[in-house]
């Protein structure tokens, strides 16, 4: 199977594991990215078995709208029974790097509010430490200077993401060649940065789920303890 056909596998695999337990009243997290947009258009096809869904970026919210899925304001809808969402790199512990299309402060809300956090992904994200892809932290424009300094005193090369805006006005620095052989430390040490607004480690609350699409078929791997 190509790239392509793994991550619709995997899109299909959570559609699969949270149909079940879907009602008229269900409001379904949806992350942001390639894979996301294949659950996207596999929610549509149940469309009539859920309520609606919340997105984790204006380009996820105009997908969902496009198939005629509400989109509603997360303030009216939390706690959330499920969020699906693709990732950048995971490691055995369910622990990730998020934002590679600059979506992670949003994906990390709705992270938090959700009770499943499912992580759907192609095998090539799997990693036994992560930050060999540079770690993305959306950063306020006045404090870009300020930041990059910070991360290099934690070992980073932060590289500023040339013409790039969040969905929330920010910047983008990802940074290189960092340590995160403890993501739970880093992603703590990169909150107290003054400026960083989110960071892209997803480890105090990694995800509870993990559909790796490999080439025998994909892979359920629940995070040890869940
Ligand atoms: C966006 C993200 C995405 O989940 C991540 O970049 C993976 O994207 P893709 O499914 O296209 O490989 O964190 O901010």
């Amino acid at each position: 199977m190509n790239q392509d056909e793994l991550k619709q596998a995997v899109a299909q695999a959570a559609l699969d594991y949270i149909k079940p337990h879907l009602d008229q009243d269900s409001i379904i997290g949806v992350g942001t990215g390639s894979t996301a947009n294949c659950f996207i258009d596999l929610l549509a096809t149940i469309r009539n078995d859920f309520d609606g869904a919340v997105a984790s970026s204006d380009a996820t919210a105009e997908r969902l709208k496009s198939h005629g899925i509400p989109v509603y304001d997360l303030n009216s809808a939390a706690p959330l029974e499920f969020y699906v969402d693709g990732a950048d790199e995971a490691n055995e512990r369910l622990e990730l790097i998020k934002g590679g299309g600059g979506a992670l402060t949003r994906e990390k809300i709705v992270a938090e509010v959700s009770k499943t956090f499912i992580c759907i992904a192609d095998e090539s994200k799997k990693v036994d430490i992560l930050g060999a892809f540079p770690l993305p932290v959306e950063v306020l424009p006045m404090a870009r200077s300020h930041v990059g300094r910070e991360i290099v005193k934690l070992g980073g090369d932060p590289v500023y993401r040339e013409g790039f805006t969040t969905d929330n006005g920010n910047v983008i620095l990802d940074i290189y060649n960092l340590d995160i052989s403890r993501p739970i430390q880093m992603e703590e040490k990169l909150n107290n940065i003054v400026g960083i607004v989110t960071n892209g480690l997803f480890a105090r609350r990694p995800a509870d789920l993990l559909l790796l699409g490999t080439s025998e078929g994909v892979q359920s791997i629940p995070r040890k303890g869940v």
